[in-house]
């Protein structure tokens, strides 16, 4: 590890420095970082950041991918999955190389374009964050860069690069960045960046030995869980449960309706700092799940798919978020290659703090019509992070282990859980 650089140290800082430099292959691996830095080592490795370029959907569907476009699909999936893959086969890189890496973020010399993994990395000793004043370490040189900044919005143009795609054929298949710059997070006086929500803080040291700072989450909770055995899979579902519980507001209003009762459920994204869901959403799948029961007997469902069944993004009787593909005619397609577009039922996000604006009100509201006479209605929101339907594609096309299917969990939005009881709420809104 300590070569030539390591003679320039030598010089600089002398002997004690050289046994603890490292060249910029050294700091390309984030094992070399635990030594100094282990709880953000430590969380990283559990994080979607490190299972990147292992996660076993991603790798079937790009294999399916350069199968089905003779390899015209090139590097354009492993350029955000493995940035520093330069060419080579994805599935054989050495360790230190997989996923969104350490050096990945932290040395981002310039964002080039604002989707498709369009950055330019230094790839040298200097590790770039937002400490502004850094203790000097013999390992590292240190700089601050407003890009790995969480109080800087334009951090979220280095996140944004990553977590925007357009396909080889101009669909805007993940808007994440888009969608928040549309947001009223994006503006300087409300001002909350990606890294802002999620990447909280808590005090503690920076590097062994340094002194207390703020600190910043490295476990980058979204809804992707390991499929596959991998570190810190339990810490993730919690942190996802604890995200996910409050994003989204609930609320549930009887209107009395001839022959029974007709519900309005309006959900609102309260918490995202974007569409909800974002990203994949192609793939990915949240549905309204409610029971309306009249004498204990239950006499209407919507949503209430058992474990292991496809849920549908055309659920004629139910509420189901998520985007699908279409091709050439209008017609759906299934896989990123072969869309021409993009249709999509998001809940959007904040866009104004203005009452007065007519766009101030951006919850949505279904109405639900149940026959007779309910007593209880139930409701709560779920949340598949890739559909089965994708998965059963991967399968069939022999690119997908079927136990990956087993492994994808569905989430429930425990924040709205709502519960409206007839003898209680009557002709109004549950509590
Ligand atoms: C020999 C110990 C050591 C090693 C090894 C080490 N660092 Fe550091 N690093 C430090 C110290 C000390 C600081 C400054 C901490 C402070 O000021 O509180 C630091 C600061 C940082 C910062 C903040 C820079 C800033 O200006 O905001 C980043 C980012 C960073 N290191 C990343 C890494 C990465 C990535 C690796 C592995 C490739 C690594 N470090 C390896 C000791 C080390
Ligand atoms: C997805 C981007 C991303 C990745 C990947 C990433 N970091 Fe960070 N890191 C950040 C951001 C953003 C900050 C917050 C900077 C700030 O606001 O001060 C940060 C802060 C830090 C700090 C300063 C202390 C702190 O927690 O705020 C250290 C040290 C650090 N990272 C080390 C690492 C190491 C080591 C790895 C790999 C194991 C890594 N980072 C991976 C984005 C990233
Ligand atoms: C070099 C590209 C890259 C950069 C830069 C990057 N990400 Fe990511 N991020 C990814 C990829 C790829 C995944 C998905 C990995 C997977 O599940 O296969 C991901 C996953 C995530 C997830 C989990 C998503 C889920 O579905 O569970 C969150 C949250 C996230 N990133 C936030 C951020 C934030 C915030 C930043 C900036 C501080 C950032 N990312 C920077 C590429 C990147
Ligand atoms: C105002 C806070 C906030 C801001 C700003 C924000 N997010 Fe989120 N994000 C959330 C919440 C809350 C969730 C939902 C909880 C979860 O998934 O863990 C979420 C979910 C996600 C997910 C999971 C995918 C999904 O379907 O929800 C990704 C990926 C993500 N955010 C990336 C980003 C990126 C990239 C940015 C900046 C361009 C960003 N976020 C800005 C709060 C925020
Ligand atoms: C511009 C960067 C970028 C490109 C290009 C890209 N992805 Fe991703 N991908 C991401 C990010 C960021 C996420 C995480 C956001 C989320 O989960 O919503 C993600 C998530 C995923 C997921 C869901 C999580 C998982 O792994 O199960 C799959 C599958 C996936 N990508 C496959 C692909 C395939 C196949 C391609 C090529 C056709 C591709 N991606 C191209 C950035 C990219």
């Amino acid at each position: 590890m300590p070569g030539t650089v390591c003679a320039a140290a030598v010089a600089l800082v002398g002997l004690a420095a050289c046994s603890q430099g490292l060249d910029p292959a050294g700091l390309a691996d984030p094992a070399s970082c635990e030594g100094c830095h282990p709880d953000q080592v430590r969380e990283w490795a559990g994080s979607m950041h490190a299972y990147a370029a292992d996660d076993p959907v991603f790798l079937a569907m790009n294999r399916l991918g350069q199968r089905e476009t003779g390899g015209a699909l090139g590097d354009f999936c492993v350029r955000c999955h493995a940035p520093f893959a330069d060419g080579r086969d994805v599935e054989s890189l050495p360790r230190a190389e997989r996923g969104v890496t350490c050096v990945a973020c932290h040395q981002i010399a310039e964002v080039v374009e604002l989707h498709n993994g369009g950055l330019r990395w230094s790839l040298d000793r200097t590790m770039r964050g937002g400490l502004g004043d850094p203790v000097e370490t013999p390992a590292h040189a240190s700089a601050y860069s407003p890009l790995v900044d969480t109080a800087a919005l334009g951090s979220s143009a280095a996140c944004g690069a990553c977590h925007d795609v357009v396909s080889p054929a101009g669909v805007a298949v993940e808007r994440t960045y888009a969608e928040w710059s549309e947001s009223v997070f994006a503006r300087d006086d409300v001002g909350l960046s990606c890294a802002g929500c999620h990447m909280p803080g808590r005090d503690a040291p920076a590097a062994r030995g340094g002194p207390t700072r703020r600190v910043h989450d490295h476990g980058f909770p979204g809804v992707d869980v390991a499929l596959t055995p991998w570190p810190g899979v339990e810490v993730q579902r919690d942190a996802i449960a604890r995200d996910l519980a409050g994003v989204l507001a609930a609320r549930l209003c009887a209107i009395p309706a001839g022959g029974g009762v007709r519900f309005d459920v309006t959900l609102d994204n309260v918490q995202a700092g974007h569409a909800f869901p974002s990203g994949v959403t192609h793939a990915r799948r949240a549905w309204l799940h409610l029971v309306a029961e009249e004498a204990g007997v239950v006499v209407r469902e919507l949503g209430g798919f058992a474990a292991g069944e496809i849920v549908p993004l055309d659920d004629p009787d139910g509420w189901v978020l998520g985007s699908r593909f279409v091709g050439v005619g209008g017609v759906e397609v299934p896989h990123v290659w072969e869309a021409t577009g993009i249709e999509s039922a998001l809940l959007p996000p904040a866009v104004t703090l203005d009452p007065r604006d007519p766009a101030y009100y951006h919850a949505v509201t279904r109405s639900f019509f149940v026959a007779g006479a309910p007593d209880v209605v139930r409701i709560v929101v779920k949340l598949q992070p890739v559909g089965l339907e994708l998965l059963d594609r991967l399968i069939v096309a022999g690119e997908l282990d079927p136990q990956v299917r087993a492994a994808m969990p569905v989430h429930e939005l425990a924040g709205t859980e709502t519960e409206w009881l007839r003898a209680r709420d009557g002709w109004g809104c549950a509590p």
